[in-house]
């Protein structure tokens, strides 16, 4: 037999960092996602890999078959501590089982856009599908919470939560430690960005404590610059729904700018978003936790979409078309079906 399940890849369109504070932020699953098979195998240790390698535990091998396409090296592969917690939150023992575990996706791995996440959600949907467990998604989203802890400390959930249920979601976190609140928000129709890469890794961890120690240094300064990521959420909410893309760009700009004053931006994404900017998107930010990582340039367009990507990849950077607001259905769990 054979466990599948599938995680949807994210970007944050508003709030990314202030959404820890409890503060209202907005996400959508991108055109993309991780796909996870988990396998029955006689023993681990026979299993054999590709030249790039597998990573191995007690009683399981993980095969990244993401690291084709991105030259990353096994050493490099920083899923273990997010895998061990995953089989912990569903109550299963690796060393007692013998798994082969294989992830595949159709974009890079490293950078905030929702591959840890993606990748928890798709692992724990093949796993709860291999042994039965018959998880849904508020299920499945708790146990990739767990495992996100890994790449973030204590992490808002606003991405697995969008890994899990895809689409795009309005999400506040209970800062009280109770249910988060997640609202689906529907667009008329899915609009279209570029997702420009820095090459350099995001750091969400290391940018999260950043924000929360400058945050305790300058609180008055810093409690001005959240009021009004408040305030630019009503707003952004209100232009999502009511598809007006040039009030959404010009949201994103002022998001972008409110994260550079909390020195979470880097200066390779300041200039995509200043490329982004020169050839036509209607508005520009970095996603995630930054410090590198991605940016997002909204490109209604396929005309925008088209110039942008190329004047970005003409600097030197990698450049993604994909959609946000794509209605999610309900995640496939087998693929194959
Ligand atoms: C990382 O994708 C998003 C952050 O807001 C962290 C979090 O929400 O846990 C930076």
């Amino acid at each position: 037999m054979t466990g599948r399940g599938i995680g949807f890849r994210k970007v944050i369109l508003f709030n990314e960092h202030f959404v820890v504070y409890g503060i209202p932020a907005i996400a959508s699953s991108i055109d993309s996602r991780i796909e996870a098979v988990v396998e029955r195998v006689d023993d681990a240790r026979d299993v054999s890999g590709p030249s790039s390698g597998l990573l191995r535990g007690d009683g399981w091998v993980l095969e990244d078959a993401r690291l084709a396409g991105t030259g990353r090296r096994v050493e490099e592969f920083h899923e273990v501590e997010p895998l061990l917690l995953v089989f912990e939150a569903l109550g299963l023992d690796p060393a007692e089982e013998n798994l082969k575990i294989t992830v595949a996706g159709d974009l890079e791995t490293a950078g905030g856009i929702g591959s840890s996440a993606a990748f928890c959600v798709s692992v724990a949907r093949a796993l709860s599908d291999e042994f039965g467990l018959g998880l849904g998604d508020d299920a499945i989203n708790r146990v990739a919470y767990e495992g996100e802890k890994a790449y973030a400390g204590t992490p808002s959930g606003i991405d697995n939560t969008v890994s899990t249920y895809g689409g795009m979601i309005y999400f506040v976190k209970n800062m009280s430690g109770g249910e988060n609140r997640i609202e689906r928000l529907d667009i008329e129709s899915p609009i279209r960005i570029v997702m420009g890469n820095t090459g350099i890794p995001g750091k969400t961890r290391v940018s999260v404590s950043g924000v929360r120690r400058r945050r305790e240094e300058r609180p008055e300064e810093y409690s001005r610059i959240f009021e009004e990521s408040r305030e630019l959420i009503r707003e952004a909410a209100a232009a999502l729904k009511g598809h007006d893309l040039e009030e959404i760009g010009r949201l994103m700009d002022r998001n972008h700018e409110l994260l550079q004053r909390i020195d979470v931006s880097h200066p390779m994404l300041d200039e995509l978003v200043e490329i982004a900017m020169d050839s036509g998107a209607l508005g520009a930010k970095m996603t995630g936790g930054g410090l590198g990582g991605h940016m997002i340039a909204l490109t209604p367009l396929e005309e925008s979409q088209e110039r942008v990507a190329t004047a970005m990849r003409e600097a030197g950077f990698e450049a993604t078309p994909t959609m946000i607001g794509v209605s999610s259905t309900k995640a496939e769990y087998r693929l194959d079906e």
